[in-house]
This record gives structure tokens, sequence and C-alpha cells, in this order.
């Protein structure tokens, strides 16, 4: 690395919440225990608790014992990082509190500066301003936008709107922390390195997608957030939207962040808005209550957070039509859920079934050729296809097998999704973040059907803690002659 390469400021807005502990400072110790980032780069945490540089150390070392693999911690490491660290107390309700930030910044006006926003999306705006007033922007600054922005389009917009007042659109980083994921990152490459998917990617040869993302965790103490985004805002509207134009998109002219944008974005709009009456029949909305998981008993969703009215819902599944000639009649399934069975995210193609079979008239059943892409908990790429069963047998036995196209064993880390991310910030690559005509468009769509649910068109369901989510759910897909992918 030279000397100047990767060199900046990170400054974490929010610096002692839940997710600078959890994700960014974790991320940030493995960038630059693993040379990404500059040493002399400075990781600056703006709290609104006032705390000695010491004390602020020494917080900072406890959570990463908690949230870094153990074998990743080690004293010497962390002097190093430690060393890179700063603290100012900043209260975003109070303007005239920034003169320690500005004081620190100023040492080194012309250097890259990260400010990372992971705050409420309702002090976006306020910060952006003050930054902005105290003369804290130049043009090597950016900031990092976390998600939601906004409950609605109309809320997105004028929080972008603010925002844009003193960013220009290219120097802010919408991001969705599913984009930095390797699997997610490798659906581009499954789709756009190899020959073999192109000619069979398109309604001629798929007969739908499905896209899951369950959680067996409840809402960790967010709940105060939670139960006012629920599960459409808080998973549905970004991460499986992203999910589902990475496998829909077609081809981009290269992997600049337009050319990749410009693609998400046209499936983003091409995605059917529903009416009422697709609201009724295309979408399930539920909440979970009392049941368990792993044999342990787990509260209801109201008991858990204490809350005798709420109408949340934790968990969402939708039939989602993309009018375009690429996937006309193509359903795509798609469904997320806090406290489910299992923790389970993969993306299904199921491709159509052969046109004529050999082995029909002979009781042999062939199961359609699927592709299942698994994101967690363990990553994997599978495509299953039909094969003989080896032996002598008069009649031909065939079996379903599964070809694993997994990524060599690495003998290193496998980096998590917000390390991948901060570089990309710290690169200034915009790639992976979102552009405000994407966020647009996904409201859009979104906000016709948590209208709908506001209107009561389809009546909140209930899940037990620990099951697959509602019947309604299973009864969306098979209503179309389908069934949820499952092979646990
Ligand atoms: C976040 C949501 O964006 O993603 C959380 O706000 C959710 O509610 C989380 O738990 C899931 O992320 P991951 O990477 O654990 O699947």
């Amino acid at each position: 690395m030279s000397e100047t390469e990767n060199l900046c400021d990170v400054i974490i807005f929010g610096g002692h919440g839940d997710l600078a502990f959890r994700k960014l400072m974790p991320a940030l110790y493995h960038l630059t225990n693993d040379g990404y980032l500059n040493g002399q780069s400075r990781i600056i945490t703006v709290a609104r608790d006032n705390m000695t540089l010491e004390e602020h150390r020494g917080l900072v070392k406890k959570k990463l014992q908690e949230f870094v693999r153990p074998d990743y911690f080690d004293e010497e490491k962390f002097a190093r990082f430690a060393a890179q660290m700063e603290v100012v107390t900043v209260d975003f309700r109070d303007t005239s509190t920034y003169e320690g930030l500005k004081a620190l910044l100023d040492l080194h006006p012309d250097r890259d500066r990260v400010n990372y926003l992971s705050t409420s999306p309702d002090f976006f705006g306020t910060i952006c301003k003050d930054l902005f007033e105290w003369n804290l922007i130049t043009p090597q600054s950016r900031v990092v936008l976390e998600k939601p922005i906004g409950r609605d389009l109309q809320s997105s917009r004028a929080i972008n709107e603010e925002v844009l007042k003193y960013f220009q659109e290219s120097q802010i980083y919408r991001i969705d922390h599913y984009l930095g994921k390797d699997t997610v990152q490798n659906i581009m490459a499954l789709r756009f390195s190899n020959r073999f998917f192109m000619p069979l990617w398109d309604a001629n040869n798929i007969d739908h997608v499905q896209i899951t993302v369950a959680e067996s965790v409840g809402v960790e103490g967010r709940w105060g957030y939670y139960d006012d985004y629920g599960a459409m805002r808080d998973m549905i509207q970004n991460h499986l939207l992203q999910l589902l134009c990475l496998i829909a998109m077609e081809p981009p002219c290269s992997l600049d962040a337009d050319s990749v944008r410009d693609e998400k974005v046209k499936v983003l709009r091409s995605l059917r808005p529903m009416t009422p009456a697709d609201i009724e029949q295309k979408t399930v909305r539920a909440q979970y209550v009392q049941g368990s998981i792993n044999g342990q008993p787990v509260p209801g969703y109201k008991e858990g957070v204490g809350v005798e009215e709420s109408t949340t819902e934790t968990f969402a599944a939708l039939r989602v039509d993309i009018d375009n000639w690429r996937w006309n009649g193509v359903p795509f399934y798609i469904r997320s859920g806090k406290r489910m069975r299992q923790r389970n995210s993969e993306i299904v193609i199921q491709f159509k079934s052969i046109p004529h079979s050999i082995f029909a008239n002979k009781g042999r059943c062939i199961s359609s050729n699927k592709l299942v892409i698994t994101l967690q908990p363990k990553e994997s790429i599978k495509l299953k296809l039909m094969n003989k069963i080896p032996g002598l047998s008069e009649q031909m036995r065939l079996q379903q097998v599964d070809l694993e196209l997994n990524a060599p064993m690495e003998t290193s880390r496998k980096p998590e999704a917000y390390e991948r991310l901060l570089l990309d910030v710290i690169r200034a690559n915009p790639t992976l973040f979102m552009r405000l005509d994407e966020v647009e468009a996904a409201w859009k769509w979104a906000d016709l059907i948590l209208e709908g649910w506001a209107e009561n068109i389809v009546p909140m369901k209930s899940y037990s803690a620990g099951s697959d989510g509602p019947s309604a759910a299973i009864a969306l897909i098979e209503r179309d002659g389908r069934s949820w992918h499952d092979e646990s």
C-alpha cells in the first residue's frame, strides 16, 4: 500500500450504538489488521455520551471481544487499532456541540472523510446541515446512510432532499449490507461469467423464483425501531428487493456503478404495482405468537416487547410479478420473518420441467432442475440435476443429485459484508450502494402494499415462534400449484 492509499478519517456518528459495536468496529478492526486501511487513518467515534479516550478504548475492546471471533482477537493487534481511535461528544440536537469534531478534522483538512451515519434517519438531515455549517464537508467527503431511509416514499424523499442540499449524489453511499455479502456478489459472477446460464435465464426456461430470508432471532432490543417499521420496511423493501434485482436484471454493459444500478432500477420499475385485489390474493402479513425454538420457550412478539397492541408484521410473504419480456409470467415468491424455525436465507431458481419424459411411462419421476443459492447459515450454490443410479437394473433408475458450486476452501478468514462495503466507501467505489432512483422505485412499489395493509385489506395472521411462518404463506404458493423449497 502506498503512503496515501486508503488513508482517510472514518467518522462514525452514533458510534456507541448497537450497529457500531456489532458490525462497524469489528469490520474496521479487520480492515486495519489485514492491511486494507492505512495505519495513519483515524477512526473517530462521535457519540452523545461523554467519555475519555481511554474509557472509549476500553469499551471498544470489550465489544470487540464479544463480536470478533476469539481466534481473531489479539492484544497486539488491538493496541495498533486502538492507536487509531478518537472519540468526541456531539449532541445531534444541539448544533453548537461540534467544536471537538471540528478541531480533530481540521488537523487533516485534505484527507478523505467517510461520514458514517449510524443514527436514526431522523438525524440524517440535521447532521449533514451541521457538518456543512461547521465547514466540515470537503470535496473528499463521503456520507454513508444506513437503512432504513424513511418509512415510505414521501419520508424517504424528504430525508434524501435534505442530505442532497449538502452532499452531491456521487458523495452519498446508501448502504444495504446484503449487497456486501460474498454469495450475493457471486450471483453476478455466476450469471455474467458463465455462458451456461445465459440462454436459460428467462420465462421460456424458468418456472418461478423463490427468495427466503428467515431469521430465528427476534427484534433483539431494537423494539423501539422495529415496531415502527416491521418486516416489509425492515427487510422486503430493501434486502429482498435487492436480491430480486440481481436475479432479474439484464446484463449490465460493465461493472461500473451506474451501469449496474441502471439495470437494477429497470427491474424495480418493472415490478407490477399491486391493486387492492392483488394485495388480498398475493400478500401475507403475520406476527409471531409464543412458541419454542430449539426446545426453548419463546414469548410472542407482543409479550416479548411488552405491548398489548401492536399491528406490526414480523413476517411477510408476497408473490411479485415483473412486467417485462424476460420475466413475463414468472412469479417471484418472496418471504421474510423473525423467530422462524431456523436461520435460512436462500434463493431458488426453479426451472421448468422437461417437455417430454421418456422415463415417465415407466413410473419414473423427473424432478425439475433447481439452482439453490444459500446465503445463510452456510453459503453454498447447488444445481439440482437428474442422474442415473448406478447399477444393472432392467429399468433405468434416476435420482436427483446436487452439483455443488462451492468456492474452493479458503484458508484465510472470509470477510463480512460490512468490511467489503466500508472498504468500497474508503476506495470511493459506489457500485454496491443504492442510488436515489433505486430507493425511490422500491418505496413506490412497497407503499401500495403498506397502504393496503394499513386499510386492513389483508388481515394480520399469526404464526408460532419456531415455525415456518403462517399457513397462509404456504397457501399463497400452493394456490399456484407450487411449494416452498425445503431441504431440512
Ligand atoms: C437488518 C435488519 O438490516 O438485517 C435486521 O434491520 C435483520 O432486522 C438483519 O436482523 C439481518 O441481517 P443478516 O445479515 O443477519 O441476515
